[in-house]
């Protein structure tokens, strides 16, 4: 499960970011279908991530870091409305880049899977 986690939040990003490339170089269509994707990688990675919190004794550390699990992805969502409406995403883009950096030492720091710090 927690590859599939890995492998979820991992493509998203991707995803993320052609979404972005590609209303940046004005192919709307392609940018929606991408973020259509996007979307059902939201799913997988909440669904992963719930079966990995389910699958263990939760402590506080699970639950802070499926909550800024959950930070990461409305940042994601948030930056890719505001930026295709043409508006400023600047605080959004620090608070992508803050949670991003949290989920990642949480998750690495926390026992299943990789064990970084
Ligand atoms: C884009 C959002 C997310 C990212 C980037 C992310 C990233 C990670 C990373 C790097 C790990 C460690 C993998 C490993 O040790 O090999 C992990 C594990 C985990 N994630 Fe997420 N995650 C996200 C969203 C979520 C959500 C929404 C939840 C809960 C609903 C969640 C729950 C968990 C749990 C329970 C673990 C196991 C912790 C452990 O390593 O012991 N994650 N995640």
């Amino acid at each position: 499960m927690i590859h599939a986690h890995m492998t979820a939040w991992f493509l998203a990003l991707i995803l993320f970011f052609v979404s972005l490339g590609l209303h940046k170089s004005g192919k709307e269509k392609g940018a929606k279908i991408v973020h259509m994707v996007l979307r059902l990688f939201y799913l997988l990675i909440l669904l992963t991530g719930f079966m990995l919190l389910f699958s263990i004794n939760i402590n506080m550390m699970y639950v802070l870091k499926a909550a800024v699990g959950l930070w990461v992805i409305a940042m994601l969502e948030m930056i890719l409305i505001r930026t295709k409406k043409n508006e400023k995403a600047s605080i959004l883009w620090i608070q992508f880049i803050v949670a991003l950096l949290l989920v990642l030492y949480l998750g690495f720091s926390l026992p299943l899977g990789t064990y970084l710090f």
